[in-house]
C-alpha cells in the first residue's frame, strides 16, 4: 500500500464533501432571501467553504495529485437538501440548518482523521492546513447551533398564521 494512499483519499473525499456543501449552500442563500441575517450567515458559511475546497485542492498538489472527477459518496453529505424548493415549506430554513449541522459534524470527524493521518505521515502542513479548516467547521456548528432555536420559534409563528 502506497504510504500516503488514505491520506490522498481522504482528501479526495474532504474535496469532494466540500464542492457538495457549496451547492447546497448556493440553493440555501436563495432559500434566505427573505431573512437577512439568516442569508449572510449561510453567504458566509459558502465562503468559507469554497475557501476550504481550494486549501484541500492544494494539500492535493503538495502531494502531486488532484481532486479525483468521480463524484464521491461524500459530495452527498452536503447535497441532502437538494430536492428543496425555495418558500416550499414555512420550516424550511431550520431543515436547512439541521441537514449543516449535520454536515458540520461529517467534516469535522474528517478533518479531526486528516490532521492525525497527515501528522502521522510527517506533513506538518497538510496538518495545519486542516487543523485550519478544522476550527471554521466548529464555529460554523456552534453558530447553526445557536440559530436553530431562533428558526425553531419563526417557523412555529409562521405556521399560526
Ligand atoms: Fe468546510
Amino acid at each position: 500500500m502506497a504510504h500516503n494512499e488514505f491520506l490522498v483519499a481522504w482528501l479526495k473525499d474532504a474535496y469532494a464533501m466540500e464542492k457538495g456543501i457549496a451547492e447546497s449552500l448556493e440553493r440555501q442563500v436563495e432559500l434566505a432571501k427573505d431573512h437577512p441575517t439568516v442569508q449572510s450567515g449561510i453567504q458566509r458559511h459558502l465562503d468559507a467553504t469554497n475557501r476550504h475546497a481550494e486549501t484541500v485542492k492544494g494539500c492535493l498538489e503538495s502531494l502531486d495529485e488532484s481532486p479525483s472527477g468521480v463524484k464521491s459518496a461524500m459530495a452527498s453529505v452536503g447535497g441532502m437538501v437538494q430536492g428543496m424548493m425555495p418558500g416550499a415549506a414555512k420550516d424550511d430554513l431550520l431543515k436547512a440548518a439541521m441537514q449543516d449541522y449535520s454536515a458540520e459534524h461529517m467534516e469535522i470527524a474528517s478533518y479531526r482523521s486528516l490532521i492525525l493521518s497527515a501528522t502521522e505521515l510527517g506533513h506538518a502542513d497538510i496538518a495545519q492546513k486542516c487543523q485550519t479548516i478544522l476550527e471554521d467547521e466548529q464555529a460554523m456548528a456552534l453558530w447553526l447551533e445557536e440559530s436553530m432555536p431562533m428558526l425553531t420559534r419563526e417557523a412555529i409563528l409562521q405556521g399560526q398564521t
